[in-house]
């Protein structure tokens, strides 16, 4: 049977490089994206589909529209995320002043209200003997592991994510059975989100987008499916709540 895989912020850096990377292995993809943009890397199995504006109403009515084709999921992949954007007035934060209730807003809109609603809804077309969701998270997002403080929007949304998702993976191994939720860390990722931060890593730490898509298929396939909610980096390695 072939897998069904839908990939939500298809036209990102990793978003793009997720979907080839899962139709390269033979599913048959959805591709959501604001634009509904396609890419020329991608085979004919990928079917690009555009949601301007990913709230509550338009997310309902996409997965109402796959249940209502008969359509379950095998896989699905949230990529949908902010870091910095001139446009929402969004800017990691150095300093407590820096926080502004606008921007806030934003960061948690993006990072953490989006994947919930997908969440929300998805649970009804999941397959029921084998499914998978990831959420591309970020180790700054791990409470235990932040040594350095500021990004105060960034992290904290990434944490909410982290703790939506794991909610959930309680509730979808109820109602779903087989699913396993995953919160991703890829490192550092030469897209336009870590753009403006890549001055200080190493060329070796700065990941292409198809590797990242590549360590994301291989660790995910590899994870322990008894466990289900992880929180893994792009080596596959455990990142800590
Ligand atoms: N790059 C890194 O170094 C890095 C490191 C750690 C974590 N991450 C995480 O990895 C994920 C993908 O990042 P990326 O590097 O691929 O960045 P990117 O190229 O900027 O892509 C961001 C993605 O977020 C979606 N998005 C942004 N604002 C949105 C909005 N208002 N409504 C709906 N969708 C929105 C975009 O969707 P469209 O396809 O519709 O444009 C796009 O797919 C993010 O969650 C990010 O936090 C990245």
């Amino acid at each position: 049977m072939t897998n069904k895989t839908l990939i939500i912020g298809a036209s990102g850096g990793i978003g793009r490089a997720i979907v080839k990377r899962y139709a390269d292995n033979g599913d048959e993809v959805i591709a959501v994206s604001r634009s509904g943009a396609t890419d020329d890397s991608w085979p004919n199995t990928v079917t690009a589909k555009a949601m301007t504006e990913h709230n509550e109403t338009n997310i309902a009515a996409f997965v109402d529209e796959l249940k209502s084709q008969g359509t379950t999921l095998n896989n699905v992949v949230i990529t949908t995320g902010v870091l910095q954007n001139d446009e929402l007035g969004v800017k990691p934060e150095k300093r407590l002043e820096d926080m502004n209730e606008s921007a806030l807003t934003s960061y948690f809109a993006v990072n953490s209200i989006i994947p919930a609603l997908w969440l929300k809804y998805l649970v009804n077309v999941m397959d029921k003997n084998h499914s998978t969701v990831v959420c591309l998270s970020a180790r700054v997002g791990s409470i235990s592991d932040n040594g350095f403080g500021g990004w105060y929007g960034y992290r904290a949304s990434k944490a909410a994510l982290n703790m939506l998702v794991k909610t959930a993976s309680i509730e979808y191994k109820r109602r779903v059975k087989n699913a396993m939720l995953v919160c991703y860390h890829p490192g550092t990722v030469d897209t336009g989100l870590s753009k403006p931060f890549q001055k200080n890593v190493a060329a070796k730490k700065l990941f292409t987008p198809e590797f990242t898509a590549d360590q994301l298929f291989t660790h995910v396939s590899k994870l322990d499916r008894d466990q289900i909610c992880h929180f893994i980096d792009w080596d596959g390695e455990v990142v800590t709540w």
